[in-house]
C-alpha cells in the first residue's frame, strides 16, 4: 500500500461516477482533487514515474487534473498592472523550492520544479515536472504533464507539448542532461533519451521519421530519440499521392553522438544556472 493508494481509489471512483453521467461527482469529491493538485505542486506525486527503467503513466492523476478544471471557477487575478482571468491559480512556492523565476515567467499550480531550476520568461503548465538545475529559457513552454529531467536545457522558444487527454496517453519525456536547441518542438509523447541533443528547429511528433545514420544500415525510428544522439532537422523525398511527382516532408536525422565539440556548443548558458550571476 503506497501513500497515495487511497487517494487513487477515491479519484477512480469519482471518474467512474463521471463516466456514468453523474456530473456532480467531481464537486462532491473536490477535497480529493485538491489533495492531488497539492501533492503535484509539492513534488510528492507525479503524472508519470520511472519504474525499473520504463516510464509508467499514472492516468488517475491525469483524471484528477481534468476534474480540477471542472471544479474551479473563472476568476480575475491581478498582479501589479497585469490582470488575468482563469480557473487555475499560479504557482507560488518558488522560494521554498529554491528555483529562480525571471519575470514574466509563469507556472501554474500543480507543476513541480526541483531545486536549481531557472525559469527565464517562459511557461510551465499543470502536471509538468521539471528536474533539478534545468534551464527553461526565454519563451520556452512546457506543456501539461510533460516530464523533464535534471540538467536539461530547453533553449529559447522550445515547445514541449502537453497531453491531458486521453488520460492513459504518455506525456513527453525528456531525460536528464538533454539539450534542446532554439525553437525545437517535441510533442505527442515523444521520449528523448538521456543527454541527447536536438538541434535548433527540430520538430518531433509521433509521426516524424527519425532517420538514424549512425551505422551503414540506415534505419527509421519514431517516437524515441536514443541517448546521447545528435539530431538535426531535414527532409525526406517521397512520392506524392495520385502520382503528382516528388515531395519533401519533414524528418529528423541522427547524425551521430555527442562529441566534446557538441558539448561546447550546448553549454552556453551555464552562467544562467548560477543564482549568483544576474543575466
Ligand atoms: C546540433 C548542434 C549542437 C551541432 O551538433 P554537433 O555535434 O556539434 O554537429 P557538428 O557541428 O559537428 O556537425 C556535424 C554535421 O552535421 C551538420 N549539422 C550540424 N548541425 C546541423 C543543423 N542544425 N542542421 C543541419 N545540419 C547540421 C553539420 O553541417 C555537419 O555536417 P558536415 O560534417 O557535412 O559539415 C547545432 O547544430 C545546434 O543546433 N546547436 C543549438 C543552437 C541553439 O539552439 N542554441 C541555443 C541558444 S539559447
Amino acid at each position: 500500500m503506497t501513500t497515495f493508494d487511497s487517494l487513487k481509489k477515491e479519484i477512480e471512483s469519482i471518474q467512474d461516477q463521471l463516466n456514468a453521467g453523474t456530473n456532480s461527482a467531481a464537486h462532491e469529491g473536490q477535497k480529493h482533487v485538491h489533495d492531488v493538485i497539492s501533492a503535484l505542486d509539492t513534488g510528492k506525486l507525479r503524472v508519470a514515474n520511472k519504474v525499473g527503467g520504463s516510464w509508467v503513466v499514472n492516468s488517475w492523476v491525469k483524471h484528477a487534473i481534468m476534474m480540477y478544471f471542472r471544479i474551479t471557477e473563472m476568476t480575475d487575478m491581478e498582479i501589479g498592472p497585469f490582470v488575468f482571468r482563469d480557473k487555475i491559480p499560479l504557482k507560488r512556492n518558488y522560494k521554498e523550492l529554491n528555483v529562480r523565476v525571471v519575470p514574466p515567467a509563469v507556472a501554474r499550480i500543480g507543476c513541480f520544479l526541483e531545486p536549481g531550476v531557472v525559469m527565464m520568461p517562459s511557461y510551465v503548465n499543470i502536471g509538468a515536472y521539471v528536474g533539478a538545475r534545468t534551464m527553461v529559457d526565454t519563451w520556452a513552454t512546457v506543456g501539461s504533464c510533460a516530464q523533464i529531467g535534471a540538467d536539461v536545457h530547453l533553449s529559447g522558444g522550445v515547445g514541449i507539448g502537453g497531453v491531458l487527454e486521453p488520460a492513459q496517453a504518455a506525456p513527453v519525456i525528456i531525460e536528464d542532461g538533454a539539450f534542446l536547441g532554439s525553437r525545437a518542438i517535441v510533442v505527442e509523447g515523444i521520449h528523448v533519451g538521456r543527454e541527447a541533443v536536438l538541434a535548433a528547429n527540430v520538430t518531433l511528433t509521433s509521426s516524424t521519421p527519425i532517420v538514424d545514420l549512425r551505422s551503414k544500415e540506415r534505419s527509421i525510428i519514431k517516437g524515441y530519440v536514443p541517448e546521447r544522439c545528435v539530431v538535426v532537422p531535414g527532409t525526406l523525398e517521397k512520392d506524392a499521392p495520385n502520382g503528382l511527382g516528388k515531395i519533401h516532408t519533414q524528418c529528423a536525422y541522427i547524425i551521430g553522438e555527442r562529441k566534446p565539440s557538441t558539448d561546447l556548443k550546448t553549454s552556453l548558458n551555464a552562467a544562467l544556472r548560477d543564482f549568483a550571476v544576474s543575466v
